[in-house]
């Protein structure tokens, strides 16, 4: 049978630094802001605006081992070829570089690493797609400068952004300029390394942090299209369709200002202007942005090639305010319970018709190439006698891939797939090991036990088989 899709589509996994390199410190590395996040119960206090910077004795911080992909990358990146990936999306960490974000001149060692990494991927023919911040930001700028609130991280960025283009030039044609970029809506100090004080004006804080970083991310736009004129450049986004709980127009309308709070960042960094809704929020809940001169400018004319996104679920909600007292939660979104939708263990809603729709929408808002760059399920696997069988994940995957093609169908241009993390890694959410997502098991649990060795899930082999047919064989 021959597919949809096109010959070069890009199949494969995409993975975030601080989720899976360790070495939290080693050859140089500053620390990040995710570094000083435990696992357990303080997870998501620390994840959205942590009470203290500095490190408490008795956390566990998940991130400085990892899974120790910074030793052991050879392996992992053979096994990612041995399925036939053609794309592998991993991200920089921006403190490896520059380990206070803000240094004169680069640490070799950082910029090495990297070199290796993606010279190991091009021996097995698969194209990096690099994401620049994913969750990341320097805690040295967390600390200074109080985060992306202040606009000199938009320099500091710029030059970073600048010396990887430079050193990467002939490695990375694929960019993304920051990971989720509306995650700093609703974790703000992983989407923009901003701690908030009760007596601010959060929404301000979070919409000039996010200005900054739209400005940043044209001037990356700009940064890369002149220093590697055959790359291309896109935003990310986590994405997930807004349903309205019923037809009541009341309803509708909510939807459509949900998904607005989402779509306000890809609008800019896709058609290059602030959205009309946009004016009107700001006037509405005092909102003043500290503007630069040539701000506007920038922001017009150095738009992204293409949207990137994450899909794990869809979002529901309602004016009904006894309904909105029970909320349930994916991937840090509030969503209203949806009645028609089964739930991943974690609770998060599973929804593969809705990628589809999600798909349609963008594509119709912008018209540019989309590239679905984290989809999947995090599970809890059982390892048997060096087996797991994950027949769930198979599932879950089968019925997204089988929406995603009909997408195209549809007439949507997508550039690639990549799940969310082929070898099992950190939960940005949750802290935990066991929150696996992926083809390729790895024996460590939530405090650090375990000997660090690979397994194939009988997913590995199923995947391989997917990439082969280029999506035919499901
Ligand atoms: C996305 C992030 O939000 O979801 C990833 O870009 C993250 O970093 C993924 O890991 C899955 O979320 P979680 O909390 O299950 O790890």
């Amino acid at each position: 049978m021959k597919s949809i899709l096109s010959e070069n589509f890009l199949w494969g996994g995409a993975v975030a630094s601080n989720q899976l390199e360790g070495a939290y410190i080693e050859d140089g590395k500053g620390l990040s802001a995710v570094d000083i996040l435990p696992v357990g119960e303080y997870r998501t206090q620390y994840f959205c605006n942590p009470p203290s910077l500095e490190f408490n004795d008795e956390f566990f911080y998940p991130s400085h081992v990892a899974i120790y992909f910074y030793h052991r990358y050879k392996e992992d990146i053979a096994l990612l070829a041995e399925m036939g990936f053609k794309c592998f999306r991993l991200s920089i960490a921006w403190s490896r570089i520059f380990p206070n974000g803000d240094d004169a001149t680069p640490n070799e060692a950082g910029l090495k690493f990297y070199d290796d990494v993606f010279d190991e991927c091009k021996k097995y023919g698969i194209e990096p797609l690099v994401t620049i911040q994913h969750f990341d930001v320097p805690l040295e700028l967390c600390k200074k400068y109080g985060g992306w609130r202040d606009r000199k991280l938009i320099k500091f960025y710029e030059n970073y952004c600048k010396t990887i283009f430079n050193r990467y030039k002939d490695k990375v044609k694929y960019w993304l300029t920051f990971n989720e970029i509306n995650i700093i809506l609703h974790a703000p100090f992983v989407g923009g390394g901003l701690t908030i004080k009760e007596d601010e004006n959060d929404l301000e804080i979070k919409y000039q942090a996010a200005h900054n970083q739209l400005v940043a991310s044209s001037l990356a736009v700009k940064a890369c299209h002149e220093i590697i004129p055959d790359a291309k450049i896109g935003c990310m986004l986590a994405a997930g369709t807004t349903y309205p709980y019923s037809c009541n127009p009341a309803d509708v309308m909510a939807a459509l200002e949900k998904d607005r709070e989402s779509y306000f960042f890809s609008d800019v960094q896709a058609r290059g202007y602030y959205p009309s809704y946009a004016k009107k929020f700001f006037e509405e809940n005092n909102i003043k942005l500290e503007m630069g001169e040539d701000d506007i400018e920038i922001l017009k004319k150095y738009t992204v090639d293409f949207v990137s996104f994450s899909y794990y679920s869809s979002r529901c909600t309602t004016t009904d305010e006894k309904m909105l007292q029970n909320l349930s939660q994916t991937n840090i979104f509030h969503s209203i319970e949806n009645p028609y939708l089964e739930k991943s263990e974690w609770g998060w809603a599973i929804d593969p018709i809705g990628l589809r729709v999600t798909l349609n929408q963008i594509y119709d808002r912008y018209q540019k190439p989309l590239f679905i760059v984290e989809n999947g399920l995090g599970a809890n696997d059982t390892l048997e006698n060096g087996e797991i069988n994950d027949d769930y994940r198979i599932k879950y995957l089968r019925d997204h891939i089988e929406q995603m093609i009909k997408a195209v169908n549809d007439g949507v241009e997508l550039m690639g797939y990549t799940t969310w993390g082929p070898i099992d890694l950190v939960s940005a959410g949750s802290g935990e090991m066991k929150k696996r997502y992926g083809f390729i098991y790895v024996d460590r649990d939530n405090y650090g036990n375990g000997t660090l060795e690979r397994y194939r899930k009988k997913s590995f082999y199923w995947y391989k088989k997917v990439i082969e047919s280029n999506g035919t064989e499901l």
